[in-house]
């Protein structure tokens, strides 16, 4: 069962699931084209993920702009943080991702993977290497015309979501959790991007931002029930547990990072990936992204080794502490604890006014929010002191203020698929099919003549606009032999076929055939749906 790397890329481009962006310019490394079938799946696993993110959590849901200013960048820490190091080769000009160079290089701090590069050679031409160096991965572009300012394409749909927290915080009444979410393209400009779907430059992200107040993390358990999960902690004594003990027993620490982990866990498995291939690994310090103070990454085991589809991360207060600063807006929220009655003097302009006359605007502008009755301000020269009249106490409620916290789960929907390709297929003497379950599946059925003769085209033709017209998606394929139509649509993981045959025009009964064990069966049209 499954297929490898190649098998999976042939497949996706014979049966119209990827290929290549800019086939006809050669190609664009780390760019994809989603065919027709390509399309019908993600949709569908989008549709899941936002049926178990969205819509059974409450969470709201932004679509944000995919570019940003470089002030949001410079803000979140992308702007000096996201880079990878590159190294050139002094032969052959060939770049390299330093980590690529080094067995467990992906797991080094900067300094020790520079210092370990420095004893490799080329990869490719074995030639000596140059110094390496950062490189962000962010795209550039410009903003407006002539000089414009400098955008980026956003490099996480997050930081969409963090600058305009105010705003979904209104939405959400003010109330803390607020779970919101956003599916959308992200962009990285990957050093040499070779692995199809699973390094992408162009990328769709399935975010979830979940804030809450500091000591206010929602307890165990959560809306799936306690799951079982293959855990993978940093200290690597691993195993299954399920997610209410992994968190009593402090494996992983954060109450929501658990309740999200489990959630993930049951999307990845309901796409079809099977349990056994699938694990949860934490992050070492060194690994993770500059804003996380925990991560776990969900796995999955393929031909290429295990590949993160979700990052699981605990991001503290860092983003929204970061675009407070740099914004000047407030992201924070009252604590929660009791408030407290504060009194507060706040210049009469009137008063002013009627005292100073021409003078007033002097006098207002030498006051700011820390004046009282008492001050002295110069006035044409002189010094006065100004009384209570020129002030009114005002009585304000002040709660004290903290940064949410926010825990986020991040699905790639690329890799998603690629694994849930890769991990579905299955051959049995020489028939091979995508035992995809039926909720990722791209059609609903097929629905095929077993001839175009004597009406029964036509026949098949009438029953696939019916079932159409009843919000059914099947699909019509009268071309070639039926072994031939019955094979694609298993190579695409169509759950069954319906087939009209000769009996069919006689007593109003088609066949169904079920794809994983090509049992048939006959029902009466009208039973279809
Ligand atoms: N927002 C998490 C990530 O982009 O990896």
């Amino acid at each position: 069962d499954g297929m490898n790397f190649k098998e999976v890329m042939a497949l996706a481009k014979r049966r119209g699931i990827f290929q290549p962006a800019y086939e006809p310019y050669g190609g664009v490394a780390g760019l994809l084209d989603y065919g027709p079938i390509g399309v019908r799946i993600r949709r569908k696993i989008l549709a899941l993920w936002r049926r178990q993110f969205v819509i059974e959590t409450g969470a709201l849901e932004l679509e944000g702009a995919t570019i940003g200013p470089e002030a949001l960048f410079r803000a979140s820490g992308h702007l000096s943080e996201f880079d990878d190091l590159l190294v050139e080769c002094n032969e052959c000009k060939k770049l390299h991702r330093a980590d690529h160079l080094i067995e467990g290089g992906d797991a080094l701090e900067k300094e020790a993977l520079i210092a370990e590069v420095v004893r490799v050679t080329c990869s490719g031409c074995g030639g000596a290497l140059g110094t390496p160096r950062p490189f962000n991965l962010m795209f550039a572009t410009s903003i407006g015309a002539g000089r414009g300012s400098t955008g980026y394409l956003r490099p996480e749909t997050a930081q969409g979501i963090f600058q305009a927290f105010p705003w979904l915080l209104r939405q959400n009444r003010g109330k803390l959790p607020l779970v919101t979410a956003q599916i959308g393209r992200a962009f990285r400009n990957e050093i040499a991007p070779r692995q199809g779907p699973l390094r992408l430059r162009e990328f769709t992200q399935m975010e979830v931002e979940h804030f809450f107040l500091p000591d206010a993390e929602s307890s165990l358990p959560n809306g799936v029930g306690d799951v079982v999960v293959s855990l993978l902690p940093a200290n690597g004594k691993g195993g299954e547990i399920s997610i209410s003990e992994a968190h009593a027993k402090g494996v992983i620490t954060s109450p929501l990072v658990a309740t999200w982990l489990a959630r993930s866990c049951k999307f990845i498995l309901d796409c079809g990936v099977p349990p056994e291939k699938l694990r949860f690994r934490q992050h070492n310090q060194n690994e993770m992204a500059h804003y996380s103070s925990d991560c776990w990454d969900g796995e999955v085991e393929t031909s290429v080794g295990w590949i993160e589809v979700v990052g699981i991360a605990h991001r503290g207060d860092y983003d929204l502490k970061a675009h407070a600063v740099a914004s000047g807006r407030e992201m924070r929220v009252p604590a929660g604890g009791e408030s407290r009655q504060v009194e507060r003097w706040i210049p009469n302009k009137g008063a002013i006014g009627k005292q100073f006359k021409s003078a007033a605007g002097e006098v207002l502008g030498q006051l700011d929010s820390s004046a009282v009755p008492g001050i002295v301000v110069g006035v044409g020269g002189k010094k006065i002191e100004l009384d209570e009249e020129c002030f009114t106490l005002e009585t304000t409620t002040m709660q004290e203020m903290v940064f949410p916290q926010v825990v986020e789960p991040s699905f790639g929907l690329d890799r998603l698929l690629y694994v849930v390709l890769e991990t579905a297929w299955r051959t049995e003497d020489d028939r091979g099919w995508l035992a995809l379950p039926e909720v990722v599946g791209p059609y609903d059925a097929l629905v095929a003549p077993l001839m175009v003769k004597d009406g029964m085209g036509e026949r098949a033709k009438e029953i696939h606009r019916k079932l159409r017209q009843k919000g059914m998606d099947v699909y019509l394929d009268s071309a070639g032999s039926i072994g031939r139509r019955y094979a694609r649509a298993d190579e695409i993981g169509v759950p069954r076929a319906i087939t009209i045959d000769h009996q069919t025009l006689e007593d109003g009964t088609v066949t169904v055939r079920e794809r994983d064990l090509t049992e048939q069966k006959r029902t009466s049209i009208k039973d279809l749906q």
